[in-house]
């Protein structure tokens, strides 16, 4: 049988709470029991440090530990495991590149460009190193349609990315996909189109909602950073990577300072380890980053095309059942073509409030988010204070969509005075 098909009885959250509709994957996704054995195995079976013990499950530790980079580097394709990076999560890696890089490559008069659909942990670390640096910073606004406001050679908007990127421009920070919108950004042709105006730029891409759900090649992004969380694709929590071009490692100092980052400590100086373990100071992890190797496994044994797919097939069907129920009375953010997005599904339904929304779909075991998703200036932008969230991953089917249409009837019954 198809292996999507029977996923469900993968995840043992479902042989719990045999009526949980979790449609919040976009916050954290759920764990298949192999995750939660791969991570009982190390607390059980080799739970020492990793890189220091001259013992039998310390190096069983360290190799684990180190395979996991070897299973990141190919699932998107960087050139070498020396430029993946483990960090806490999507956060911690957009504020290490931020602090580390950002500081020392922004002055006064530069110019960082980033989008008002950026979740905030892509946004406040680069707000706020333009105010330390006196730099300017420039957001790209969305259309009403809910793409990027800006044109490129192929695609018509009103911004031509001529009058956005300059030759001032030291970084463009921007999603891949967003959490709110689901629009899928043309990142690519964006990263070429920018560098050919100003080859020195760096582009830092958050991949946190695109990398659990599609193929992401870094090499054919032509990116120099990319950020995700290994919580939102199957794996634990606390547990982030952050991929750079090997050349660009070298260059940065250190973000953290402690243990294992270094080579030799004398009183007057220090000398640190070289990239990617300069980047990580202090006992990691260690049960994170082994479970997100088996989170991995677990996805590309169903493969990411064929996770893509059918998500927007699902997102499809979603968008078609929404409007054939509630027609005008549902406003579900973003592009309404299902191609050009992600399955994350932001909507207001009448005019009622998403948290009371929320809280009635919960009475039927319907997991949701309400609230602004960690996108104030975008839910400012669209004159909205926050909006209802329904997402969609692996596990999710259309029976799914069924109960969250009939939640949604409760809901507006309950709430039409
Ligand atoms: C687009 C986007 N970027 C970054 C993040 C931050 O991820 P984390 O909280 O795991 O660091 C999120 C989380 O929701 C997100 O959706």
């Amino acid at each position: 049988m198809d292996k999507i098909a029977t996923i469900k009885k993968d995840f043992p959250i479902f042989a719990r709470h045999p009526n949980l509709t979790y449609l919040d994957s976009a916050a954290t996704s759920l764990k298949p029991l192999s995750v939660v054995n791969k991570i009982q195995e190390y607390y059980q079976e080799y739970s020492a440090n990793i890189h220091r013990g001259i013992y039998q499950i310390s190096e069983k530790a360290t190799q684990e530990y180190e395979e996991t980079r070897q299973v990141v580097t190919s699932f998107i394709n960087a050139e070498s495991e020396k430029e993946i990076v483990y960090t806490r999560s999507a956060t911690e890696g957009l504020n290490l590149v931020a602090t580390s890089l950002g500081s020392s490559i922004v002055g006064a008069g530069d110019e960082i460009v980033i989008t008002i659909m950026e979740h905030h942990s892509n946004f406040v670390p680069w707000q706020q190193l333009a105010k330390k640096a006196q730099a300017k910073l420039k957001i790209i606004g969305v259309t009403p349609e809910g793409y990027l406001d800006l044109e490129l050679d192929n695609i018509k908007y009103t911004n031509h990315i001529s009058k956005i990127v300059n030759n001032k421009t030291k970084i463009l920070a921007i999603t891949y996909v967003s959490n709110v919108l689901g629009t899928i950004n043309p990142i690519k042709e964006i990263i070429a189109q920018a560098k050919k105006i100003n080859p020195k730029i760096i582009v830092v891409v958050d991949g946190a909602q695109a990398v659990p759900h599609m193929p992401v090649d870094v090499q054919d992004l032509g990116a120099d950073f990319l950020v995700f969380s290994g919580h939102k694709m199957l794996g634990p929590t606390g547990i982030g990577i952050l991929w750079g071009k090997q050349e660009l490692f070298e260059k940065m100092p250190p973000y953290q300072y402690g243990g294992d980052m270094i080579k030799e400590v004398a009183i007057e100086n220090t000398i640190y380890q070289d990239a990617p373990w300069k980047f990580e100071a202090g006992t990691p992890h260690i049960a994170g980053v082994i479970g997100l190797k088996e989170a991995i496994r677990y996805l590309q044994k169903i493969g990411m095309h064929k996770i893509h797919k059918r998500e927007q097939k699902l997102l499809a069907d979603a968008l078609k059942r929404l409007q054939e129920e509630f027609g005008d009375n549902i406003t579900v953010l973003g592009p309404q073509k299902s191609q050009d997005r992600a399955g994350v599904m932001a909507f207001r339904l009448a005019d009622f409030h998403p948290h009371d929304i929320a809280q009635i779909l919960d009475e039927s075991h319907i997991a949701i988010r309400a609230g602004h998703h960690c996108a104030m200036p975008l839910h400012t932008y669209l004159k909205f204070s926050a909006s209802a969230r329904a997402s969609f991953y692996i596990y999710n089917n259309d029976a799914d969509i069924e109960k969250l249409i009939t939640g949604l009837k409760k809901a507006e019954k309950t709430l039409t005075k």
